[in-house]
């Protein structure tokens, strides 16, 4: 090794050895006779010394040197002058004997320190230089260790990691695939996987009764920064369970990496059922780390002359605690958020609950002080409190006051980084329809059974079959999903016709899949997390781009590599591609 120790590890212990460190130059300062150098690796900096009254050649030499330029650097552990306590090395510098330059460099585009100067655009670019900055590397670092506490915990229990495919067949259920074409069957294309769900089940079939799998997965959809179109999947499947065995496995696992990577003991993953997560929180994805659930207010708001109110289908409010005092531009501030053309409501009702026991609010023409205490009672809001009310369309409603209640959260500060709630979300409904196209889509996805109380219901209300389908959710993300799974090829073909396909479409499609539940399917039940939003969560943040080492931006571009990008004509030709004058 061109190295004897790296530029994170020397402190007073090595005083007095000789060493060589290899490296990049985070800084150099000249004072005078003395050149002081940082040197930067993967594991910390150590300071390089060069003295002029030693020598002038090795001093002028390092005075040439350049930011980040890559070098070797031999001499002696020496203890500090001025020790810098802010770092581990911080009590001792080398003094240098001998300096080799392994590799100039050019000024580097942006500064490559905590705080860098540089853009997220001029970043994405140079990504190999913006991975040399600590907060990236660390980034990386931490996903590192995720993944191996991942893969111990799930080897500790019998599961087997397998590989799956990418070149696969592109399906329409689900969001849009990428696909490639194939050259030696020309006019045919292969899809990249959006998961390995069919893979993973096929699997279970052959046997393989716990699997998993850190997996690539593909999804041509909008870009948002909590979605990048290729990210990374733990992929789990489990034979011969039912929904509370993968409740309870998986809790253990989410627990696991809480005390092995954040030192942090969670206690018992809250189950809350789709219904009442859309009732009190407006969202299957609420952020519990605070109150505020919602309060239907239909009954006591309904019976006036507020128009507004009595033409909702819903009329729903939460409580903001102890905000009573909020001054007129503080109100208007709440009502501009919800009207942004983001949220789109028309407004937001207030009603402000007086110390002194009397109630304000916008809609004071239409009701008595008694009315508003009845109201205000019915949402718990007690004196001193702001509640906050919205009306209309109930899944409209719901989503815009979810809005309204998490901008709320951020502007108490109840939104706490370095606080985690993790919940399951439970009893999904198998279908949902939709109004452009006039079908229903699988709310999972195909391959999820429903409850066996309301198979029967699958052909004469399918609007209203449960599926034993879950959610993880932590601080408002969703970090994974699964379902128990149908394991019978009758059953996968009444799912598939209440989803509209014809017979002869399931079979082309997934005839592999009806094929495999004829030989001994199991039953099985799976999960999937969502790996680069799970260390965004764990480290408070929102992007999963900084999780990634080479991410994609907004538009799904690689800028570093410049990709996507035209292929040649020939290249074309070879895949039989027609080519576009
Ligand atoms: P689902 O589609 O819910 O389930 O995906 C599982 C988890 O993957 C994460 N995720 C994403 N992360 C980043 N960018 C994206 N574009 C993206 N899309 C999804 C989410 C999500 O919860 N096969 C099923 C799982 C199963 O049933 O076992 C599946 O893929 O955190």
């Amino acid at each position: 090794m061109l190295r004897t120790h790296t530029c994170g590890e020397l402190n007073a212990a090595h005083i007095q050895k000789e060493v060589t460190l290899c490296g990049w130059i985070q800084k150099i300062r000249n004072l005078g006779g003395m050149t002081f150098v940082d040197l930067r690796d993967r594991y910390g900096i150590t300071q390089l010394t060069f003295d002029h009254a030693t020598s002038i050649e090795l001093s002028e030499k390092a005075q040439r040197l350049g930011r980040e330029w890559v070098i070797k650097a031999t001499g002696c552990v020496a203890e500090r002058h001025s020790k810098n306590r802010n770092i581990p090395t911080g009590d001792i510098e080398i003094i240098v004997e001998h300096l080799e330059v392994l590799n100039e460099s050019l000024i580097p585009p942006f500064t490559i320190e905590d705080e860098s100067d540089g853009g997220d655009e001029l970043r994405m670019k140079y990504r190999y230089l913006d991975l040399r900055r600590n907060p990236v590397k660390n980034n990386i670092l931490f996903r590192h260790k995720l993944s191996i506490e991942i893969r111990n915990y799930l080897n500790n229990i019998g599961f087997i990691e397998i590989e799956t495919p990418f070149l696969i067949k592109s399906t329409p259920e689900g969001a849009r695939d990428f696909v490639v074409p194939s050259r030696m069957n020309q006019g045919e294309f292969y899809a990249l996987p959006q998961s390995p769900q069919t893979f993973k089940q096929l699997l279970m079939m052959s046997g393989y009764d716990r699997y998993f799998q850190i997996v690539r997965c593909f999804r041509d959809e909008d870009l948002r920064a909590d979605r990048q179109p290729e990210f990374t999947q733990i992929d789990c499947e489990m034979s011969f369970v039912e929904q509370e065995d993968i409740l309870n496995t998986f809790e253990g696992l989410v627990k696991h990496i809480f005390k092995t990577v954040k030192n942090i003991e969670l206690t018992d993953i809250e189950r809350i059922s789709y219904a009442d997560a859309m009732k009190y929180y407006g969202s299957d994805k609420p952020d519990a780390r605070f109150g505020m659930r919602f309060t239907e207010l239909n009954d006591v708001t309904q019976h006036r002359d507020f128009k507004v109110f009595n033409d909702s289908e819903l009329v729903v409010g939460f409580v903001a605690e102890g905000c009573a005092g909020y001054t007129r531009k503080q109100l208007d501030s709440i009502s501009d958020f919800v009207r942004r053309p983001q949220i789109g409501a028309t407004g937001v009702v207030y009603l402000l609950c007086m110390e002194n026991g009397s109630f304000k609010s916008s809609v004071d023409k239409f009701y008595a002080q008694d009315d508003l205490k009845a109201i205000a009672d019915k949402a718990h809001a007690k004196a001193g409190d702001l509640l906050l009310i919205m009306s209309g369309v109930t899944e409209k409603t719901q989503k815009q006051l979810c809005e309204l209640r998490l901008e709320m959260g951020n502007r108490l500060g109840l939104r706490m980084a370095g606080e985690y709630k993790a919940l399951w979300i439970t009893n999904f409904p198998l279908l949902e329809w939709d109004e452009d196209t006039m079908r229903f889509y699988a709310k999972h996805h195909p391959f999820t059974a429903p409850k066996p109380e309301d198979e029967a219901l699958l052909e004469l209300n399918p609007g209203e079959v449960k599926a034993n389908a879950y959610d993880l959710v932590i601080n408002g993300t969703e970090i994974g999903g699964g379902s128990v799974r149908i394991h019978n090829k009758v059953l996968q073909q009444r799912m598939f016709k209440a989803l509209g396909f014809t017979e002869e479409a399931a079979q082309q499609q997934f005839g592999f899949l009806l094929n495999a539940f004829q030989y001994g399917a199991p039953p099985h039940a799976g999960i999937a997390f969502g790996f680069d939003r799970l260390c965004a969560v764990l480290s408070d943040c929102d992007s999963i781009r900084d999780f990634i080492a080479f991410p994609k931006n907004n538009s799904g571009r690689d800028m570093m590599i410049d990709a996507p990008s035209a292929i040649a004509n020939e290249q074309l030709k070879e895949l039989g591609i027609q080519i576009k004058n």
